[in-house]
């Protein structure tokens, strides 16, 4: 480690949760410097919730509001006061399926990150695996990505890739992707927690000694 305090993760999913769990883990194992201080979801009975407790790690059901596929004005407040008093640094989006508006966007600007199944600009939007599937692509996978205002667009991180196989159906090819996911996902919260990035336009570029 790099001597720095551990960096303070606020977690958001709607699922089941098993990329939250492969961060969780990679921290506890002291793989990387970071540590979830908070869980968030919008759906009260997430399996991500779940996890979260079990690892003793403060998890908590918030409403999104009256709209389906966003948080409500009045909601995303609550939010970022949730995050805010947890002294969260870093909002890490896995598997959070409603699009992050300003509120949240400019209270953590450029310090939210998200994961996504398929080798993006390649699909984006919902269940990229079946749009990679469906289209004939030979080479799937994911990708790491700082979260701008857009669909999936913002500046990546990092990426991992997979093969697609003849005998592939939307779940295996999921399958495979969410290894990968939880090999990628972690290795990019600890090269973020590590600080040893830039950010030039669109390219996320590492430090070297010599930069
Ligand atoms: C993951 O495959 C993630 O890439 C995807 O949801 C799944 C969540 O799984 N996210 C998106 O599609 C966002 N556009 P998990 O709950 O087991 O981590």
């Amino acid at each position: 480690m790099n001597g720095q305090s551990p960096l303070r993760l606020g977690i958001l999913g709607s699922g089941k949760g098993s990329n939250f769990v492969a961060i969780a883990d990679a921290c506890a194992a002291g793989r990387i410097n970071a540590v979830p201080v908070q869980v968030l979801s919008d759906v009260e009975d997430a399996g991500i919730l779940a996890q979260a407790r079990q690892r003793n790690i403060p998890a908590r059901y918030l409403s999104p509001g009256k709209f389906r596929t966003r948080l409500d004005e009045v909601a995303e407040q609550t939010w970022v006061a949730s995050l805010r008093e947890a002294q969260v640094e870093l909002v890490v989006l896995a598997g959070f399926m409603r699009v992050l508006k300003i509120g949240l966007l400019s209270a953590f600007a450029g310090k939210i990150i998200n994961i996504h199944p398929s080798l993006l600009p390649a699909f984006p939007g919902l269940e990229a695996w079946r749009q990679a599937l469906d289209y004939g692509v030979k080479v799937a996978g994911c990708t790491v990505h700082f979260v701008d205002a857009g669909i999936d667009s913002g500046p990546i991180i990092g990426q991992q890739t997979v093969p697609v196989l003849d005998g592939d159906t939307a779940a295996t090819l999921h399958e495979r992707i969410q290894v990968a996911e939880h090999e990628l996902y972690p290795a990019c919260v600890g090269k973020l927690a590590h600080r040893g990035f830039c950010v030039q336009g669109r390219r996320v570029l590492g430090l070297s000694p010599r930069a």
